[in-house]
């Protein structure tokens, strides 16, 4: 579960997330939604501690980031928004560091890699170097490495981007699966068809103030629309 309390991030004068009280729930698919530079990414990477909120608290399974943030860091796998890192190590190189990082035994990775990543189609591809890659296959690297040391929160930044229709299948059906045993997955995306069919609960944020955060039903109901898509662009002022 992630709580997220009076969330507030400013970069000298521009606040760039705006007071954000929410909840990530266990069991849940949270979707974050909203237009280009309306806040996303900088909430997910307060999420984890790669920066520092002005104010609020962000707790991950009732660890305060910011107060433990080594315990905090166990909780949660991270994909962020670009997957163009280690681009000399090979991509087999790149999930073994994650997994020496998390401590993963030796004997359960090479299942657990072998597993995950055939579903998405990149085990064959383990043995070359990240920088050969494309966009596609850098970014399931960095899926894989996030989630090798099964972690009960996954922070996904626009993890579908760049993802070849049976991988994105594949990675939507992971996101089931792992919310099914009671764990929480928060993603952001601008594909409101995926927001709409895979959400339990959704957060609209514009201009880093939060528009709504509740379950998908819930919001149809308060607008009287059953198009997200439609609920959306009104939210952002545009009449469809
Ligand atoms: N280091 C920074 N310094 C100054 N402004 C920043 C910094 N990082 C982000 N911003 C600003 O914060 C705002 C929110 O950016 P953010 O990347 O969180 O948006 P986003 O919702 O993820 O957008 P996108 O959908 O395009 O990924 C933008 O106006 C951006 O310019
Ligand atoms: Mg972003």
């Amino acid at each position: 579960m992630v709580e997220v309390t009076n969330l507030t991030k400013s970069f000298g004068e521009k606040i760039v997330v705006n007071d954000t009280t929410w909840t990530a729930k266990d069991g849940n698919i949270t979707g974050f939604i909203g237009h280009n530079g309306a806040g996303k990414t900088t909430t997910l990477k307060m999420l984890t501690g790669a920066l520092k909120p002005t104010k609020g608290t962000v707790k991950l399974n009732g660890i305060d980031i910011t107060k433990n943030h080594l315990e905090a860091k166990k909780q949660f796998g991270y994909v962020s928004d670009s997957p163009d890192h280690f681009l000399r190590l090979k991509g087999i190189e790149y999930i073994n560091l994650m997994a020496d990082i998390y401590e993963v035994p030796t004997e359960e990775r090479v299942e657990k890699i072998k597993n995950i990543s055939t579903r998405l189609g990149i085990y064959d591809a383990l043995d070359n170097t990240i920088l050969s890659y494309s966009h596609g296959m850098r970014q399931k690297v960095m899926i894989i490495g996030a989630l090798i040391h099964e972690p009960s929160i996954w922070i996904l930044d626009e993890p579908l981007l760049g993802l070849d229709p049976q991988s994105s299948y594949e990675l939507k059906q992971m996101m089931k699966e792992h919310v099914s045993k009671g764990n929480s997955v928060i993603f952001s995306t601008h594909i409101l068809e995926v927001a709409d069919k895979l959400c339990d609960e959704v957060l609209i944020i514009k201009k880093g103030e939060m528009q709504f955060a509740g379950g998908v039903e819930e919001l149809k109901a308060k607008y009287e629309s059953d198009d997200l898509e439609k609920i959306f662009l009104n939210l952002n002022g545009i009449e469809v």
